[in-house]
């Protein structure tokens, strides 16, 4: 990164998928790889930030500089943030977090019956929404957003609803969004919107952390 836009901030974020557990073999997830939040974490840690990582479990290696917390479900990342969040200036939650888990995981493995067999799942904590209503100490709160259609109006009624800073909307199609390598993000701010990409995730990550950290300064200026 050229410009340490970053230098003195502290940033926070979430990345990948939860895997919320059946049965000591068996789990619910969902298709993210973890590659645009570890895009983001290694282009703030390159901007001078101090990075905090919060991580689903991704094949992926930890970027330069970044102190990563691994987690396996929506729970444990919920509490992470929870406890990291104090005295940092930019919450991302770019996390496919499952929106909900079994309601219990069963001790032993679920055993064939031939019967049906109905999931009872219930809601998830949302994390990013915890973070944007803090009353103090809240930091600039930026959420992603996977859509498929109408992708504006649904980015910015999910901001509007989740009191967010700024929102990053995915345009989820083919080689697009989850498990890819590029992706394309409508962003979403209280002094505009931006189109990024298509393109590496590495290259939206960069463009996303300059007009993040060009907010914090139009926010408090120096
Ligand atoms: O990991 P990759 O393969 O690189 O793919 C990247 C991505 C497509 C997963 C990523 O760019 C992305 O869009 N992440 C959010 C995906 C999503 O499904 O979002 P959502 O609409 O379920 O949630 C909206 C926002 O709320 C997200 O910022 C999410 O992190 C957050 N959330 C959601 C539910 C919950 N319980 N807690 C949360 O914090």
């Amino acid at each position: 990164f050229a410009e340490p836009v970053l230098a003195g901030r502290r940033v926070l974020l979430t990345a990948g998928p939860t895997r919320e557990p059946l049965d000591p073999v068996r789990y619910i997830t969902n298709r993210s790889s973890g590659k645009m939040g570890f895009a983001l974490a290694a282009v703030a840690a390159a901007a001078g930030a101090e990075v905090t990582l919060v991580a689903g479990p991704c094949a992926l290696p930890t970027p330069a500089g970044v102190h990563r917390i691994d987690v396996e479900t929506a729970e444990q990342m919920y509490a992470e943030v929870q406890r990291h969040v104090a005295g940092q200036d930019v919450f991302i939650g770019c996390a496919a977090v499952a929106d909900y888990r079994p309601a219990e995981a069963v001790a032993g493995k679920i055993k064939r019956s031939g019967a049906d067999l109905k999931l009872h799942l219930v809601p998830n904590p949302d994390i990013l929404a915890a973070v944007a209503a803090r009353a103090e100490d809240r930091p600039f709160t930026v959420g992603f957003a996977a859509e498929t259609d109408r992708v504006l109006e649904h980015a910015s009624d999910k901001r509007r609803r989740k009191g967010l800073d700024l929102i990053a909307a995915n345009r989820v199609g083919p080689g697009l969004g989850f498990d890819t390598d590029d992706n394309q993000l409508e962003l979403i701010w209280d002094g505009g919107h931006r189109q990024l990409g298509p393109g590496p995730k590495s290259a939206l990550a960069a463009e996303l952390i300059t007009q993040i950290a060009q907010c914090l300064q139009d926010d408090k200026p120096e």
